[in-house]
């Protein structure tokens, strides 16, 4: 089997790979793959361990020939991937869900505190020396604990960041097509539009999946909707908020400040959001912790080796495909 691991993972996963086919290759370096480079490494793979960012469509699908079975993701995301470019290539594709949950609901509370009481910016005002004295007016942010919380999509990991609101005496609602009975069961949350969950929050957490209906859901009009002492949390995918938007919103204090571990155009952050101080910025590391990420490395590896092996893989995305490969 010719397996292609396209970084280096943790090594839970790459130990698994190595005791069931010790020749497997991986790019060796800590970096992404140009295009033409993974065009070229992927080429007569049988199956291929990617990352989110690698985009895996229909050229790249083509290019590792039509033995490819699988295409194990190692992110619960699959917003990179064409999945009706490899279900129709009879191709498995796999993701890594439920293991980040709470690596993610956490990072996005250690978010939501950050720039409700500033921590960031206090911090940088502290370090270069200008903490002169206790001041009366210093650094004054939001209140967390009594508030509203809105949780936009209470699906996994935004089910699992309301829950945490019960330290915090929150009133919390949440927009989602589908009823949420445990939330509203164990904390009281109550489903509303996505409309007056703008309106009535003091928080608005994101946790949906990039989907046409979601890129820019959070926009100019969207932003004034909210009140000006809200803040926004982005923990999902960053094209679900439109950032020429938020930072024209946060310059012009439409809201209170906005906390993201997601861009747009990744790496990239767009430039008008880089000197504002009512922003807290993390590099997509909401799931980053050392177990998590082991995790993660081990659910794409075992997704790997069962759709090598012919069995069905636990996390697979395109269910239709099973049965119905091209081999
Ligand atoms: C990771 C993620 O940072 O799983 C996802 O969808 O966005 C994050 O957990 C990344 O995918 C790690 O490979």
């Amino acid at each position: 089997m010719k397996i292609f691991v396209t970084r280096p993972i943790p090594q839970a996963g790459l130990d698994l790979l190595r005791n069931a086919y010790p020749e497997f290759k991986m790019n060796p370096e800590d970096r992404v793959l140009e295009r033409h480079e993974l065009l070229a490494a992927v080429k007569g793979l049988d199956g291929l361990l990617a990352l989110l960012t690698d985009l895996i469509d229909g050229e790249l699908l083509d290019a590792a020939g039509p033995q490819l079975k699988i295409v194990a993701n190692h992110a619960v995301g699959f917003d990179n991937v064409d999945l009706k470019a490899a279900t129709a290539r009879g191709v498995l594709i796999t993701n890594t869900p439920g293991v980040l949950t709470d690596a993610t609901a956490d990072h996005a509370w250690a978010l939501l505190f950050a720039v409700a009481r500033r921590i960031p910016e206090s911090e940088q005002f502290l370090r270069a020396g200008k903490f002169q004295g206790w001041g009366p007016l210093m650094f004054l942010g939001g209140d967390v604990t009594g508030r509203t919380l809105g949780v936009v999509g209470a699906g996994r990991i935004g089910h699992h960041m309301a829950l945490r609101s019960r330290g915090f005496n929150m009133r919390v609602l949440y927009a989602d097509e589908l009823v949420n009975a445990v939330l509203e069961k164990e904390i009281g949350a109550r489903k509303v539009s996505f409309d007056e969950l703008l309106r009535e929050s003091d928080f608005v957490s994101l946790h949906v999946p990039l989907l046409p209906s979601t890129r820019h859901l959070i926009n100019a009009a969207s932003l004034r909707q909210m009140k000006p002492s809200a803040y926004l949390i982005n923990t999902s995918r960053g094209p679900v908020v439109d950032e020429a938007a938020l930072a024209e919103a946060l310059r012009e204090r439409v809201i209170a400040g906005a906390a993201l571990d997601v861009f747009e155009n990744e790496p990239a952050v767009h430039p008008g959001l880089l000197d504002l101080q009512n922003l807290v910025l993390t590099p997509h590391t909401a799931s980053a912790t050392i177990a998590t990420r082991s995790n993660m490395a081990t659910m794409a590896a075992k997704n790997l080796l069962a759709g090598l092996r012919g069995k069905r893989p636990q996390n697979l995305v395109n269910e239709e495909v099973w049965g119905k490969q091209r081999r």
